[in-house]
């Protein structure tokens, strides 16, 4: 909920030139030489190891566990299952749970007013958020009562005997070592009554209550069908895009470990207080109750932002057992209960005039989700935000499988949106004869295409031409398989469109100047390995006039200032304006201290008066005049000076403006003619997020995007064996991710955006930009090298056959 502290008005000066600075990570050293502490590498005193059973059936019911056995090996302590296991403040019911952003705003009694209340215009997320209407929400399966829920994300915690999906944990075993813990796992040997699993996207659809976190399922304006039937040309596209599941290089782990009624969690998450309230909420205890520590992870991209079950029913084993109690997920594992990209089937319809110019765009979304719970994956939201068109309509509809959760990965919705949606800009382009890249252009959107609003920024423009440039994009052939390099391989170019949306959430930080002129700048922030840590290093530098080296921060734990959620590509923008203006009250502080202070230089200036800048107050326009921090804080007697900040967006600007990332991805595949294999020879990608904090963790953060995008067009996809309902390939021999063979080339452009409305910082953000756009890109570059035009990702050899 937008939350913001303007900045005083009297606000001293600060300069600096942290920002901006290409600086390598602050925690880089840590992490290359192993003294980086991740979750699992914690150890505490009369630590026990647990293991988790993954059900092998995917629907129907667990009849036996040998839990005689399990429990009679050496060093095995305890058995969880549905029979024994202790009960939780929170127990599952018919209603979902977990995962705890804050509902209050879902609750029409107690939602504080907010300046952007819903009406017909659009929010931070450029829709609207009907959600939030007590008129016209639909019923949602968990409406809040006075617990926290958040996205609704139901959780396994051995609730009953049922089975929902393969992978759902059945029993948690505890030992003195991992060893016992595996073998009494092993030994349990469950028995089933299994029912036939569905599995599909084929099976009977159903009108789901809402997209991804509670988006309205249509999303229209204009006549899409006289758009259509007025057209000169149409054109239809049909586009199956697959499960894809969480690897990030660090699985789930956690330690947990209870004093009293007093829990702390070693665990990656991406919203710690958030989570902490939420396990709060599952053991019955007080919120402070709880300290989740996180300064380490390997990777995030939405599944650590949510609790999942495993992580519940350790804590829980915990408490039960009196001891500190381990889990760490197998790789295998991560199939399953931490969430996965939904599988999609994705109708188009555009309609062009004569002169290539679409007159309407349909794009229907059918998801895959869970039995017991709702995901949708919101792919039919590009078409939404990424050209113009007169008419637009976009919706959603579900299947459901017996399949663990659908839930935020990378991008959700735009990745697999955009992979759908490039293809049949590409086919239109063709249809209409003209450049993919031109065809775009014909049909750029200068105001948000739904709502209408001016962008805060768009220098997508620029993207193109820039990306075009690099790539050598002028010349291309305009028909499939016209070119051959030196060894016969067929050449193909092709291109997409980027977009992100830039929402940002609420976010808090505290700043204290030290005694020594140093300062201590505290926020939950989190860094997954995107190099959050160093750019908000860089942004409260400026913020307090100093240099990155004489700045300290605290972040990665739940009992610091709520730095929100490291998700949605929002977190440097919220959190760093937060610190921003954490810094900022520092200073104006230390201003008025000086400015009152008859024996200082600075006496009599105000707040206006002064600049901050390397660790000293200036006079503005008499650098005679200074005074260092420490010297003002010694003669004021201080041993320090705290300054509080928020960070969110101006719900003002959030009416009066469209908010969006926008690149051009521009991609060379070859594929040999006689066996149909495909490579990608070269990615270059030209993206605009306002301004830049580190341009070297920004280029990395796009570069992993649009390597996760060449992933997606050629190597990911969950296989199910539709007779077991089983993951055939959960493993990394079998499921592809790319390596460096995979990308030998790729380029990222950041082009140059300056944003006065987007937030004071003027930061949009890039971390799940990266991979929209890239694989539809991949895909057109195979049709020109091929003529074979992609209906299904990834895109093997046996499509090109
Ligand atoms: Mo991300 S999928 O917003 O962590």
């Amino acid at each position: 909920m937008p939350d913001v502290t303007p900045l005083p008005a009297a606000l001293p000066q600060r300069m600096g030139s942290n920002a901006g600075q290409p600086l390598t990570r602050q925690d880089g050293l840590l992490k290359v030489t192993g003294r980086a502490t991740y979750a699992a590498d914690n150890h505490p005193e009369g630590l026990l190891h647990a293991v988790y059973v993954p059900a092998t059936i995917a629907r129907g019911r667990v009849t036996r566990l040998d839990v005689a056995a399990a429990k009679a090996h050496p060093g095995v302590v305890e058995v969880l299952t549905p029979a024994n296991r202790p009960p939780l403040a929170q127990d599952p019911d018919d209603k979902p749970s977990m995962f705890s952003i804050r509902v209050e705003v879902l609750t029409p009694a107690n939602r504080p007013p907010l300046a952007q209340d819903p009406d017909d215009k659009p929010s931070m997320f450029s829709i609207r958020v009907e959600v939030l209407t007590p008129a016209n929400r639909p019923p949602l399966a968990q409406d809040p009562d006075d617990k926290p829920s958040m996205f609704s994300i139901r959780v396994e915690v051995l609730q009953d005997d049922s089975v929902r999906y393969a992978g759902q944990p059945i029993a948690l075993v505890v030992a003195e070592t991992l060893e016992a813990a595996s073998e009494g796992a092993r030994l349990l040997a469950p028995r089933y009554e299994a029912e036939p699993p569905r599995t599909g996207i084929e099976l009977e659809p159903y009108e789901i209550g809402g997209v991804g976190f509670g988006m309205p399922p249509k999303i229209e304006k204009g006549d899409v069908a006289a758009g259509l039937s007025a057209a000169a040309q149409r054109v239809e596209t049909v586009c199956d895009t697959p499960a894809q599941y969480h690897n990030a290089m660090e699985p789930h782990a956690l330690v947990a470990q209870w004093d009293g009624d007093r829990l702390t969690l070693d665990m990656p998450n991406q919203a710690p207080v958030l989570a902490s309230a939420g396990f709060a909420n599952w053991f019955g205890i007080p919120a402070e109750n709880v300290l989740i520590r996180c300064p380490f992870l390997g990777g995030g991209f939405g599944s650590k932002a949510v609790i999942n079950g495993p992580q519940i029913l350790t804590a829980l084993a915990a408490r039960t057992l009196g001891r500190p109690v381990k889990l760490a997920l197998t790789r295998r594992q991560m199939f399953g209960p931490v969430g996965h990209r939904g599988q999609t089937r994705q109708w188009l319809k555009l309609g062009l005039d004569g002169t290539g110019k679409l007159t309407a765009l349909s794009h229907h979304t059918r998801a895959v989700t869970a039995s017991f719970d709702e995901f949708i994956e919101g792919a039919s939201a590009p078409s939404r935000m990424t050209y113009a068109s007169p008419a637009i309509s976009t919706t959603h509809d579900g299947v459901r499988n017996d399949v663990g959760m659908p839930g935020a990965m990378r991008a959700p919705g735009e990745a697999s949106g955009s992979a759908a949606l490039e293809v049949a800009m590409d086919i239109a382009a063709e249809a209409a004869d003209m450049d993919p890249l031109d065809f775009r252009l014909a049909n750029y959107a200068e105001t948000d295409p739904m709502s209408g609003l001016p962008y805060s920024s768009k220098a997508l423009r620029e993207c193109y031409a820039e990306g075009a440039r690099a790539f050598g994009w002028a010349g291309r052939p305009r028909t499939a398989r016209q070119m051959r390099d030196d060894a016969g391989m067929l050449v193909g170019w092709g291109m997409g469109t980027a977009t992100f949306p830039c929402p940002m959430f609420a976010a808090e930080a505290r700043a204290t100047l030290r005694a020594d002129g140093t300062a201590l700048v505290e926020t939950s922030l989190i860094d997954m390995g995107q190099g959050a840590w160093t750019a908000f290093a860089q942004i409260a530098a400026d913020a307090l006039g100093l240099d990155v080296a004489q700045v300290v921060l605290r972040g990665g734990a739940s009992d610091l200032p709520d730095a929100g959620v490291a998700g949605g590509s929002g977190h440097t923008a919220t959190a760093g304006l937060a610190i921003e203006n954490a810094g900022g009250d520092t200073i104006r502080q230390l201003a008025e201290i000086a400015a009152a202070d008859p024996n200082s230089p600075l006496h009599g200036t105000g707040n206006e008066g002064v600049v901050a800048r390397g660790g000293r107050l200036y006079a503005a326009g008499d650098d005679s005049r200074s005074e260092s921090y420490a010297e003002i804080l010694a003669r004021a007697g201080r041993e320090a000076l705290s300054g509080q900040g928020k960070g969110g967006r101006d719900p003002a600007a959030a009416q009066a403006h469209a908010m969006q990332s926008h690149g051009a991805v521009f991609a060379e595949v070859k594929v040999d003619p006689e066996l149909g294999q495909i490579r990608v020879s070269r990615l270059v990608g030209a993206f605009a997020a306002g301004r830049i904090i580190n341009p070297r963790m920004a280029e990395s953060q796009l570069l992993g995007g649009m390597i996760w995008g060449a992933s997606f067009a050629l190597h990911e996809g969950a296989e199910t064996d539709p007779r077991s309902g089983r993951i055939l390939n959960a493993d990394f021999g079998e499921y592809h991710v790319p390596v460096n063979a995979d990308i030998p080339s790729a380029r990222v452009l950041l082009i140059h955006e300056d944003d006065p409305h987007v937030n004071p910082l003027g930061v949009k953000g890039v971390g799940e930009i990266g991979i929209s756009g890239t694989a539809g890109a991949i895909a057109n570059a195979i049709w020109h090298a091929t003529g074979v035009r992609v209906r299904r990702y990834p895109v093997r050899l046996e499509e090109l056959a």
